[in-house]
């Protein structure tokens, strides 16, 4: 059998662990040849492919990023995508594609199930929010890296008697700013699932100051004030509508500074969260994935992907990775409340 695989989305730590794992076992326990198709989607509209052997996964298990590139491709936006997409894998007698993604990726992998192209998903993305799965790799090694920041932050901030405002990523949903504010200790968490108060964050880093230390406010990129007008018309968008990087938290440190007099400065970590190594709980977890993805192909369970259930992994279809978001539930924020200030 002829396995394609290929990597779509926004890059993860972890995305070369799953592509060893499938290669080593889809070759020496499935006796399957693996073609690794490069830049996501783009990959089987247009022919790019590039094979997996042994060798060519040898040394890549703690590399950050995708040996294969990645893209935003999505074939059903392409005159003759899915035709595309078919034709490629008839050319190179590929049998079944395993696709390695977000959101997009695998609801591309969701659709192309039902054109009858036999395909198994692996969830990834480091902003934990595909609600299949209890976990996707990436998201330890974003929390770990915000982590190490907001230490490192606290550091200069306390010298320097100023707020420090962490814009971390996370668009939809604040896993990120949650575990990372929780690990770092920081004085307020703000996340897109819940409006915040200006006045209450100035409140927070007021009282801070008060008591001679100087408050982190950790925010996640798509956290927006109540009655977020002023942020959402004055803040740059990208060409999806979606305020920049950086949007929020630059606002934010100049409104504080505003509004209590305190100086404030705004770092955005951006795609620092995204790159370099995994953690070790992302290489366990992204090759358990991959082992199990072309166990999954073996069986001739197309049309599942992968997900992580407690300690096992499990099969769960498609479907569901994409139905709902898994955002941060209210609970959960009000856990984190008890350590603001
Ligand atoms: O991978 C998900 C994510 O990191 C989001 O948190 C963020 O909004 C987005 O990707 C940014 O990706 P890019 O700048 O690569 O389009």
């Amino acid at each position: 059998m002829r396995v394609g695989v290929l990597t779509g989305g926004g890059d993860c730590p972890g995305l070369n662990a799953v592509l060893r794992a499938v290669t080593r076992n889809g070759i020496s326990i499935h006796g399957h040849e693996i073609v690794g198709f490069r830049n996501g989607w783009l990959g089987p509209l247009e022919g790019l492919t590039t094979p997996l052997t042994l060798d060519s996964v040898e040394e890549i298990l703690n590399r950050g990023g995708t040996i294969l590139g990645s893209s935003r491709t999505n074939p059903y936006k392409v005159d003759d995508g899915v035709a595309r997409v078919k034709a490629t894998l008839a050319e190179h007698g590929v049998d079944a594609l395993i696709a390695i993604g977000g959101e997009d990726t695998l609801g591309v992998a969701e659709q192309l199930t039902h054109d009858g192209v036999p395909v198994v998903g692996v969830p990834k993305t480091i902003d934990n929010d595909l609600g299949a799965t209890d976990y996707t790799f990436g998201f330890d090694t974003a929390v770990h890296i915000a982590t190490e920041a907001i230490d490192r932050l606290r550091t200069t901030a306390e010298s320097h008697h100023r707020a420090l405002v962490v814009e971390v990523m996370g668009r939809h949903a604040g896993w990120i700013a949650l575990h990372s504010g929780l690990a770092g200790g920081a004085n307020v968490i703000l996340v897109p699932e819940q409006p915040f108060s200006v006045d209450k964050v100035c409140d927070l880093v007021r009282q801070r100051f008060e008591r001679q230390y100087a408050p982190i406010v950790v925010v996640a990129e798509g956290a927006v004030p109540a009655g977020g007008e002023e942020l959402l018309a004055t803040g740059e968008r990208d060409a999806f509508g979606h305020v920049r990087l950086g949007g929020v938290g630059t606002w934010l440190a100049d409104e504080l500074a505003e509004r209590t007099g305190q100086e404030s400065r705004a770092v955005v970590l951006g795609h620092t969260q995204r790159g370099g190594p995994p953690t070790a709980y992302d290489r366990v977890l992204a090759t358990r994935f991959g082992l199990h993805a072309i166990d999954a192909v073996a069986a001739g369970e197309f049309g599942s992907m992968v997900a992580l259930r407690g300690t096992d992994i499990v099969r769960v279809p498609l479907r569901e990775a994409t139905a709902e978001l898994k955002t941060v539930p209210p609970e959960r924020l009000a856990e984190a409340e008890v350590l603001f200030g």
